[in-house]
C-alpha cells in the first residue's frame, strides 16, 4: 500500500518535471495551466499525507520557508574560468595561430552566442541539484541555491537513467528583455528606481535574500559548459557536451555552428551578430571553442582563461564622440528636433555622423551643446541616439531652439505640455516634403519610386505645392526635373496613377494623423467603412471605440476640422483617389478559427470579430476543416485535439501579428 503511494509520489513528481521543462524549457506547453495546478495540488497533498517520502527536490520545494540571513561561500569544484576577449578578427587570426602552434586541429570548433547574464555553476550528484553558486572570484562564489531553485526552467532533478555521480553545469542566467521591461514597468509603477538592464536585473535578483522574491521574477539560462565529472558518461566533445546537457532537460541555446576551418568561423560569427536583436535575450559575442575536449586538454590553459576558446566580442552598441553642430529638422506635422551632426564614429560596423536629441527639453535636460563628447547608441535599425554627455566642452555652447522654421521661415509653437515645438505654417514645404515621403511609403498608398530625393524635387520646384498635386503631373513637367529620364517619369505616373485605387486603412494612415499609426487606421477603417463618415466622426464616437482613447480622438477630430484638411481629403478624392474597406480578398479569407483558452490583450468576441474582419471565418469545433487554432491561457481539450490532429497552434503573439499583419 504504503510502496505505492511511493510510487504515486515518484509519478507525480516526474509529470510534473517535464511539464516544467515543456513549459519553461521548450516553450511548448502540452496541458492547461488548470491541469497542472491539479497535478501540483494532488502532489503536495500526497506529500503532506507522507511526510516519509519528502525530498529536496520535489517541484513542490521549489520556494525555501524563509528568507536567509547572509549567502555562504562555496568552493568550486574546478575553477570558473574566465574568457580571453577578441575585438577584431585580427585578434581571433592570432589565437587561431595560437592554437595552430601548438597542435594540429582535427575536429574544428563550435561557435556559441555568448549570453550577456551572469555565470552559474550547478552541482548534481546522482543527477539531484545539490548547489547552485555564483562564479564569484572563479575558486569560490555565493551559494545561491535556494534562489535558483525558485526557477523552473532549472531541473531540480536531472532526465537521465544513468547520471555521473558528481557533475558540475556551467552557464548564464539572464533576464529576456520582456520580462525586464514587465518588471521594470511594475517597478515604475509602485516608485521605485528602475534597473538599467537586463543583466543587472539578473544580478540583482540573484542577490536577493528572499527567495519567495526571486520566484515572482523569471529568470532563463543556458548551459554550455561542465566543471568537475565523476563517474560516467563524459562526452568527448563540446557538441557531444551540448546535446547531453539537452538530453538531461536543461536549456540549451540552440543557436551554436559547428565549423571546420576559420573562415566557416568567421561566416559563424557574423551569422550570429547579424541576428542579434532577434532575440529576446542580450547576447555580446560570440564564443569560439575548440570542439573535441582531448584537443581542448592537449592546448591547456593559463591560471584565468583556457587556450582553446575564445570570446569575439560584437561591436559595441554604444559609443562616444563629439558633436560638431546641431542641425534642426521639420517633421511631417511640423516638429523641429534637434539633430546632432557628429565626428563620425563607428557604431556596431556602421559609421554614424549624425544622432537625434529628440526635443529640445531632452536637449536640455542631458545639459548638450555644441563640442561636447558624448554617448551614442545604435540599436536594431533605429537612428542613433545621444544618451548622454559624458564632457562638457569648454566654454559650454548650448543648444538655442530656432526661433523661426528652418525650411520656411514661419513662426514656431511650443506645445501646451511643452515638449515638442512646431512649425504652425500648413505650407511648410519641409512638412510637405516629409508628408509626401509618408503618403508614399508601403503600408500607406504605396507609391513605388516616391523617395525623399524625388519629394525634394517636386516641393522646390513648386509643381507640388499640396499633397493632391501629385495626381495632377505630366510627363512633360517631369522631364525637366534632373532626376527624371523618360522611363522613370512614365514608372512614376503609372504608380501615381495605380495608387488612385487603395485600401481605406491605407489611406487613413497615408493621411500622417497624429497619433494615429498603422493599428489604429486599421481600426477606424473597421469602424467607419467610409473616410467621409470617419471625418464627420463626433470626439464621442471616436472615444467610444475599444483602444481609441481621448488624446488620439481629438487628433482625429482636429484634423478633419481644419480645412485645409478637410480641402486636402476632398481633392484627393476628387481626382480619383478611391479608398475602399473590403473584408473580401483579406489575408484571412476562408480560414477557419477556432479559440481555445484565455486571451491576454483580446476579449473572446474582439477576438473573434478581427478574425472575420480579415475575412476569416470562427468555429467553435475542432475538426479537420480548422486551420488554426489560437490557444490563449488555460486552453482546453480542443487544444490536445488540434495536438493530435496536427492543426497550426497559434500563440496570442503570433495571432495578434496576423491580425494586424497587412492586408
Ligand atoms: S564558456 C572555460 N560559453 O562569459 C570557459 N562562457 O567572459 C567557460 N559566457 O565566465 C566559459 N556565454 O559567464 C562560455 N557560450 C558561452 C558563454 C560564456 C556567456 C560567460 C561566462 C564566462 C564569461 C567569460
Amino acid at each position: 500500500m504504503s510502496e505505492s503511494k511511493r510510487k504515486k509520489i515518484e509519478n507525480l513528481r516526474e509529470e510534473i518535471r517535464k511539464h516544467d521543462y515543456l513549459y519553461y524549457v521548450k516553450a511548448s506547453p502540452i496541458i492547461s495551466d488548470a491541469e497542472y495546478d491539479s497535478l501540483y495540488r494532488r502532489l503536495k497533498e500526497l506529500e503532506e499525507k507522507h511526510p516519509e517520502y519528502d525530498s529536496p527536490s520535489s517541484p513542490t520545494k521549489r520556494i525555501g520557508d524563509r528568507p536567509l540571513d547572509t549567502f555562504r561561500t562555496v568552493n568550486h569544484r574546478q575553477p570558473m574560468l574566465s574568457l580571453e576577449n577578441a575585438f577584431s578578427r585580427k585578434d581571433v587570426e592570432r589565437w587561431n595561430e595560437s592554437i595552430d602552434k601548438k597542435i594540429s586541429l582535427k575536429d574544428g570548433y563550435i561557435v556559441e552566442e555568448k549570453i550577456d547574464g551572469v555565470g552559474v555553476s550547478l552541482t548534481y550528484e546522482k543527477g539531484f541539484l545539490t548547489l547552485a553558486s555564483s562564479r564569484g572570484d572563479g575558486r569560490s562564489g555565493d551559494d545561491i541555491t535556494e534562489n535558483i531553485k525558485t526557477q523552473k526552467v532549472i531541473p531540480l532533478k536531472l532526465n537521465s537513467q544513468d547520471p555521473p555521480d558528481i557533475v558540475e553545469i556551467r552557464g548564464e542566467i539572464f533576464i529576456t528583455r520582456k520580462e525586464f521591461r514587465r518588471i521594470n514597468s511594475i517597478r515604475k509603477k509602485e516608485g521605485k528606481k528602475t534597473f538599467a538592464n537586463p543583466r543587472n536585473t539578473c544580478a540583482g535578483t540573484l542577490k536577493l535574500l528572499d527567495p519567495s522574491r526571486v520566484a515572482r521574477r523569471r529568470m532563463n539560462a543556458f548551459f554550455y559548459a561542465s566543471g568537475a565529472w565523476e563517474g560516467k558518461g563524459k562526452p568527448s566533445t563540446q557538441k557531444e557536451l551540448l546535446e547531453t546537457l539537452k538530453r538531461w532537460d536543461l536549456p540549451v541555446d540552440e543557436n551554436h555552428l559547428k565549423c571546420r576551418n576559420i573562415e566557416e568561423v568567421f561566416y559563424a560569427f557574423e551569422k550570429l551578430q547579424s541576428s542579434r536583436e532577434k532575440r529576446d535575450y542580450e547576447t555580446d559575442g560570440a564564443v569560439i571553442k575548440v570542439n573535441s575536449f582531448e584537443e581542448q586538454h592537449n592546448l591547456g590553459a593559463t591560471s584565468r582563461s583556457p587556450r582553446w576558446a575564445i570570446a569575439y566580442k560584437y561591436k559595441a552598441k554604444r559609443e562616444i564622440t563629439e558633436i560638431r553642430k546641431v542641425v534642426f529638422s521639420v517633421g511631417r506635422t511640423g516638429t523641429i528636433t534637434p539633430v546632432a551632426e557628429l565626428e563620425p564614429v563607428e557604431v556596431g560596423g556602421v559609421t554614424i555622423s549624425r544622432a537625434t536629441l529628440h526635443n529640445f527639453d531632452f536637449a536640455d535636460k542631458i545639459n548638450a551643446g555644441v563640442g561636447d563628447r558624448v554617448e551614442i547608441e545604435r540599436g536594431g535599425d533605429v537612428i542613433p541616439k545621444i544618451l548622454g554627455v559624458v564632457e562638457k566642452s569648454y566654454p559650454a555652447k548650448e543648444i538655442n531652439p530656432p526661433k523661426e522654421c528652418p525650411s520656411c521661415r514661419g513662426e514656431i509653437k511650443q506645445d501646451p505640455e511643452g515638449v515638442y515645438r512646431r512649425c504652425v505654417n500648413i505650407s511648410c514645404p519641409a512638412q510637405l516634403k516629409q508628408h509626401l515621403v509618408h503618403y508614399a511609403s508601403p503600408g500607406a498608398m504605396d507609391i513605388e519610386g516616391f523617395g525623399e530625393k524625388v519629394a525634394g524635387q517636386l516641393v522646390d520646384s513648386g509643381m507640388v505645392k499640396k499633397l493632391p498635386d501629385i495626381y495632377s503631373l505630366d510627363k512633360e513637367s517631369l522631364l525637366k526635373l534632373e532626376l527624371f529620364a523618360e522611363k522613370k517619369a512614365s514608372n512614376l505616373l503609372s504608380e501615381i496613377n495605380k495608387s488612385k485605387v487603395c485600401r481605406l486603412d491605407n489611406f487613413i494612415w497615408a493621411l500622417g494623423i497624429r497619433q494615429v499609426g498603422r493599428h489604429i487606421a486599421s481600426i477606424l477603417a473597421d469602424e467607419f467603412r467610409d473616410i467621409n463618415v470617419l471625418s464627420s466622426a463626433k470626439k464621442e464616437a471616436l472615444e467610444f471605440i475599444n483602444e481609441i482613447g481621448p488624446i488620439v480622438a481629438e487628433n482625429i477630430v482636429n484634423f478633419f476640422s481644419g480645412d485645409q484638411n478637410r480641402r486636402i481629403v476632398r481633392e484627393l478624392l476628387e481626382k480619383g483617389v478611391k479608398p475602399a474597406y473590403s473584408v473580401t480578398g483579406g489575408r484571412l479569407e476562408g480560414k477557419i478559427f477556432v479559440f481555445t483558452g484565455s486571451l491576454e490583450n483580446y476579449s473572446r468576441k474582439d477576438a473573434q470579430s478581427a478574425v472575420e474582419k480579415k475575412g476569416g471565418k470562427n468555429s467553435s469545433t475542432v475538426s479537420t476543416r480548422t486551420d488554426y487554432i489560437v490557444a490563449g491561457r488555460d486552453p482546453g481539450s480542443k487544444f490536445k485535439k488540434a495536438q493530435k490532429m496536427g492543426i497550426t497552434i497559434l500563440s496570442e503573439d503570433k495571432f495578434e501579428e496576423m491580425i494586424l499583419g497587412e492586408n
